[in-house]
């Protein structure tokens, strides 16, 4: 049986090397940081990842699965070397390749015998086809590459490894494809054959397409403020044609990660290196940072300069059921109030201790009623069903001013207590009225109030 090696063992390495140890494979995965590498051979996951906990403390008593920082013997006892190392954005927007070429020189100094690399991590397209020549060279031993790009979502990366929609191989000869291809044939998932440069634009233009649909719906969000319709509605009614879907269709305060802002940014590079302007992929990352000041320019409406104002935010990761702050738009818009002066405070349920390494000026809190004290408005940041259970009579008792910018439409309205202003994504703003006992809703237009019943 061959032996798996995995080299990283962040979020895509670690799911990766687990969730293969699952389907019973023999699995040694390699860390350069040595107190994860001690966490997880104690079998606790150093990131939070639903319904990992299990599976890896399972594979692990088991012994299917192991840890180490030795990456040479990874290289010594594994044929197949999975790479799932980060390639974040340099300062100039090109791909840090520095780790994957790390990781490639080591293989071409350790390597012996024969080792199919396959690349987990997102590269540029071309990469594939440059690491095949470069490894082909080598006499002493036979490499050859692989591309195996990851889909898998944080928050729900366990079920999408084990459920996927479709795994892509990409390489020069089939057989070694089939043998990759192998180990994932018990998730019965259409599997696309490909070359490695085929593969590789797959994943980008993946990304890329579905952080398009998100820019598109936020766009029409907007335009749905000004003319008074709804956007919930809107995206609903568009995504009953199948050709459009309803996924990915939520507009918001724009999206983050270490995937979408990173991979959009890099497909358009990529276009430009090759002589091609990318026109609409600046108008997506455009669109995406435009939408991040929304809020801001929300709160100057109702509360003026923002300069002393006590705010508070409510979510600081990428997304819900993630601890990962990367490129979190909470995190952003975090800052954008500590320039603009204010007073911030924040929450968030499971990301405090990361937003604490990149956030200086803000006064994180592990209750979201105490942000809530005394501030003068709320900005809701992650789409996490939390907000809406939490006591919206007693925060409205907290609050200096019953503000709140909900940027995920995370709140119904109907559900808030008297006196609450409600500033929400692709809807008018509502102020929360009683009338006849029940509760109502009044729109306010921009400087005008408009009563709807
Ligand atoms: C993404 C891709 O979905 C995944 O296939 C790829 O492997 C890695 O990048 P991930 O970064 O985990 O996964 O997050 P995802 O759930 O896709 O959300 C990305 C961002 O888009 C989040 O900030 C989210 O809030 C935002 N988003 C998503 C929206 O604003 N609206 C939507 O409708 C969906």
């Amino acid at each position: 049986m061959d032996k798996i090696g995995v080299i990283g063992c962040g979020y895509v390495g670690l799911v990766t090397g687990v969730c293969l140890a699952e389907l019973g494979n023999q699995v040694l995965c390699s860390e350069v940081d040595g107190e994860k590498v001690e966490k997880l051979s104690l079998g606790v996951s150093p990131i939070y990842e639903p319904d990992l906990q299990p599976l890896l403390a399972k594979n692990l008593s088991l012994r299917k699965v192991e840890f180490t920082t030795d990456f040479n013997r990874v290289i010594r006892e594994a044929s197949i070397l999975f790479v799932a190392v980060g390639t974040p954005t340099t300062t100039i927007g090109t791909t840090d390749l520095s780790q994957v070429n790390g990781a490639v020189d080591r293989i071409l100094s350790m390597a012996t015998g024969e080792k199919i690399v396959v690349m987990k991590s997102t590269v540029p397209v071309g990469t594939g086809s440059k690491l095949s020549r470069l490894f082909s060279r080598k006499r002493s031993a036979n490499i050859s590459y692989l591309s195996n790009p990851e889909f898998l979502r944080e928050g729900q990366a366990v079920r999408d490894f084990m459920t996927p929609d479709r795994i892509v191989i990409g390489g020069d000869v089939p057989e070694l494809i089939e043998r990759i291809a192998s180990f994932f044939e018990p998730l019965k998932a259409p599997c696309i054959r490909t070359t490695s440069t085929n593969a590789e634009l797959i994943k980008y233009a993946s990304n890329a397409f579905l952080a398009t649909k998100i820019s598109f719906i936020n766009e029409i969000a907007n335009l749905c403020e000004e003319v008074g319709a709804d956007v919930s509605v809107v995206a609903e009614g568009m995504g009953l044609d199948p050709r459009i879907n309803n996924h990915f269709m939520r507009a918001g305060i724009g999206y983050g990660g270490s995937c979408f802002p990173k991979d959009v940014k890099a497909l358009k590079q990529l276009a430009g290196h090759n002589g091609y302007h990318f026109e609409l992929l600046s108008a997506v990352i455009e669109v995406n940072e435009m939408q991040k000041m929304r809020p801001i320019q929300k709160l100057r409406r109702h509360l003026g300069r923002l300069y002393g104002r006590r705010i508070g935010v409510l979510g600081l990761t990428f997304k819900p059921n993630t601890d990962d702050v990367r490129d979190s738009v909470g995190v952003d818009l975090a800052k954008l109030l500590l320039f603009e002066g204010a007073h911030v405070t924040a929450f968030d349920p499971l990301g405090l201790e990361q937003a604490r390494k990149v956030l200086t000026g803000v006064d994180l809190i592990e209750d979201p009623y105490l942000v809530a004290e005394g501030a003068e408005a709320l900005v809701i940041a992650t789409e996490d069903p939390l907000y809406a259970g939490l006591d919206w009579e007693r925060i409205r008792g907290l609050m200096a001013k019953p503000l709140v910018v909900d940027g995920r439409n995370t709140l119904d309205p109907a559900d808030l207590p008297d006196g609450f202003i409600l500033e929400q994504v692709g809807r008018r703003v509502k102020r929360i009225i009683s009338e006849c006992g029940e509760v109502g809703v009044a729109q306010v237009g921009l400087g005008t109030t408009r009563r709807v019943s």
